[in-house]
């Protein structure tokens, strides 16, 4: 990895401080910004990430995505978003997961949307015997499915059978989910109760982390699963959480990502999605069965 390339002298970038426009060829007008920042580099950026991972972005982005690419030139040692686009647009390398891994948003917390966990325990209450296959799809940096499980844990027993498959296409905030590990402002929504009987509280150095015990991660898998390409994804599952990433999507995607979800279902399986999120005009293949939860058909 190339060193953090210095900040305003090199050509390509710009040093003014004042006013934003935007020319279409690139031109060094975005003053005030350590990078020369144009629609065009924007156009680029937005139709890169749409084909890699079906994220619209709309034009309210700008500042986003000039944030959180400019953090790749550091990185990477470019100096100008074209330079570093021409590159990565020669290469099919690691730098298109870590262009990817910046350009999505992980905001997640345990027990979000905290009906659906009620919905999902008295659905798991009443098929105690059988196995449960759950997938967390877009599952961030693991709230989302670590809640799942610990749901399961308490309507099924920590010995119950459940697998939860969690996935993201994002591999920086899997890593984050496969650890385990959280910051005492990540857990302080749940009970004293499910935090002794489910994570262990570190001590010395480790002060103020929380760690998810090993008997409650076994039942949870980590697979790095992109939502608009075709799912590796074998066993039918009788519950999937996808929720809070089809916003991102536009309704095109949206529909071929429910049809890929409908294939790895169980008739009768359970659909979770965001409180933003509605699909109605799925009717042939989902029907709403409560407030943002579908029975797959
Ligand atoms: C806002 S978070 C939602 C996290 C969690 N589901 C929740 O509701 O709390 C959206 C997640 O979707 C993931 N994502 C975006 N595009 C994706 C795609 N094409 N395939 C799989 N995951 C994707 C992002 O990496 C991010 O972690």
């Amino acid at each position: 990895m190339k060193p953090h390339a210095a900040a305003t002298h090199s050509p390509g970038r710009t040093g003014v401080a004042g006013g934003l426009a935007l020319p279409d060829d690139g031109g060094p007008v975005a003053e005030g910004r350590e990078f020369v920042w144009s629609n065009a580099d924007f156009n680029r950026i937005k139709a890169l990430i749409y084909q890699k991972a079906g994220i619209s972005l709309h034009d309210g982005k700008h500042a986003m995505v000039y944030s959180r690419v400019s953090r790749r030139l550091r990185e990477t040692g470019h100096n100008s978003f074209r330079d570093y686009l021409d590159v990565l647009e020669r290469s099919d390398g690691p730098e298109w997961q870590e262009f990817i891994n910046a350009l999505t948003t992980n905001l997640t917390s345990f027990f979000r949307e905290q009906h659906h966990f009620d919905i999902l325990a008295q659905l798991l209450a009443s098929r105690r015997q059988q196995p449960w296959r759950i997938w967390c799809a877009a599952a961030s940096t693991g709230e989302e499915p670590y809640s799942i499980a610990i749901t399961a844990a308490e309507a099924l027993g920590m010995g119950g059978q459940f697998q939860v498959v969690c996935s993201d296409i994002d591999t920086k905030v899997l890593a984050t989910a496969a650890k385990g590990i959280y910051r005492l402002d990540g857990v302080k929504g749940l009970s004293q109760e499910r935090l002794q009987r489910f994570f262990m509280r570190g001590r010395g150095a480790n002060e103020g982390l929380f760690r998810v015990k090993p008997d409650l991660q076994k039942h949870v898998e980590f697979r790095v699963i992109n939502l608009i390409e075709e799912l590796p994804l074998r066993d039918a599952f009788d519950v999937v959480f996808c929720r809070n990433v089809m916003i991102y999507f536009d309704g095109p995607t949206q529909r071929q990502v429910l049809e890929r979800i409908h294939r790895v279902m169980k008739p009768g399986g359970m659909l979770f999605v965001g409180h933003a999120e509605n699909f109605s005009d799925a009717r042939l293949l989902f029907s709403l069965r409560g407030k943002t939860v579908y029975e797959r058909l």
